[in-house]
């Protein structure tokens, strides 16, 4: 059976597909608990919540889904310490912004406050709640806490964009280690080098990791229906994650508009760039991405970047013009079928055999 690895074994699900998390709202407890419910592991990104938000988050997936299930944060959450973004800096990237927001009429957004890491406090929620898994991008975190994971029997899931982070995942000794392709949408997770330096297609690098490190790796980037699993699998994958098809359906925390571009020609070019929120990630090119392209040495670094974006994006959408927002999405988006998270998933179980016959 195509669906029993190492990867449905370790994490307790039927079918090693997980339902990648996505940060920034755009998850939902809905979306999770579907894809756990059929068999698969829905999970959630929690990076930006605060320690009783998690918590009360965790409740609601225990109520959703009595199946496994993930909150995934972010290692490193800000670029940047205290007193770091002199005036000039601000003034520089403020310049940029500015006709943007003087196209929607709202007022630019005084000089960030500085930005104080959530993690530690996030990942003591986490220990309080236990969720069967804890997936986690943009770093590795100490031995420490991973141990305490374990001791409370959560499962550990790391992310890599080359192989020496994979290695090192190996080495810290998480369950599964996720191989992110630079096809995927959403933010580039490296953590070893810069994210330009890391830029290796999901292709290589499963092969890549399947090749030296022992522990069991899924896909993704680039992986929306059958064809695509069938292919991670003989590769070396022992379980794919998806992103892109899951944002589009209408179980995910994506808006309408969103969804449909995910699902339009518009949706064919996309871009990797920092102009969203000041560290690298795959989205839909629009006015905004193009405009800004070529300027990231002027972007305040992450998280504060997001502190032009998030207003902007508000006074956008309320004017309907889209041309200034970035919406995310991977380099799969063409060959999107389904806007129902369940069809979605009852395909792909459906397909896979056909094409590992
Ligand atoms: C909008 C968006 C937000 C994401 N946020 C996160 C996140 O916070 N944490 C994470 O581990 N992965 C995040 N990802 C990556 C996905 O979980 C998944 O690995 C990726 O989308 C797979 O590639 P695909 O988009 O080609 O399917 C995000 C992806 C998208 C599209």
């Amino acid at each position: 059976m195509w669906n029993r690895t190492h990867v449905s074994r370790v994490l307790g699900i039927e079918y090693p597909i997980l339902q990648g998390p996505f940060g920034g709202n755009l998850s939902s407890v809905k979306l999770v608990s579907t894809v756990s419910n059929l068999g698969g592991m829905g999970g959630y990104g929690a990076y930006m919540l605060t320690p009783d938000e998690i918590i009360a988050l965790d409740k609601e997936l225990k109520q959703a889904t009595d199946k496994p299930y993930n909150i995934n944060l972010w290692v490193s959450d800000s670029d940047f310490s205290a007193g770091e973004v002199s005036e000039a800096q601000f003034e520089k990237a403020a310049a940029l912004v500015k006709p943007f927001f003087d196209e929607v009429g709202a007022p630019l957004p005084a000089k960030p406050k500085a930005y104080p890491s959530r993690f530690e406090n996030q990942v003591d929620a986490l220990l309080a709640t236990k969720p069967p898994v804890f997936s986690f991008i943009f770093g590795l975190p100490s031995q420490t806490i991973l141990e305490d994971f374990r001791q409370k029997g959560i499962k550990l899931i790391g992310n890599a964009t080359t192989l020496d982070e994979a290695i090192a995942l190996d080495n810290a000794g998480v369950d599964v280690i996720i191989a992110s392709g630079f096809e995927a949408g959403g933010h580039r997770p490296s953590f070893l080098e810069s994210p330009e330096a890391s830029l290796t297609g999901t292709f290589v690098l499963v092969q890549q990791i399947r090749e030296k490190v022992k522990t069991p790796v899924a896909a993704a980037g680039g992986i929306a229906d059958a064809r695509g699993v069938a292919a991670a699998f003989t590769l070396g994958a022992e379980g794919v994650q998806i992103g892109t098809a899951f944002l589009a359906t209408e179980e995910s925390g994506a808006t309408e508009y969103h969804r449909n571009l995910l699902h339009s020609d518009a949706a064919r070019y996309t871009t990797l760039t920092k102009v969203s929120t000041g560290r690298l990630g795959r989205g839909i090119r629009s006015r905004f991405t193009e405009t800004l392209a070529g300027h990231h040495d002027e972007l305040l670094p992450f998280p504060l970047q997001n502190q032009f974006i998030v207003p902007l994006r508000k006074a956008a959408t309320e004017k309907q013009q889209y041309d200034l927002i970035m919406f995310w999405g991977g380099q799969i988006a063409p060959v999107l079928k389904h806007t129902s998270a369940k069809k979605l998933f009852e395909a792909i179980v459906e397909e896979v055999p056909g094409y590992l016959k």
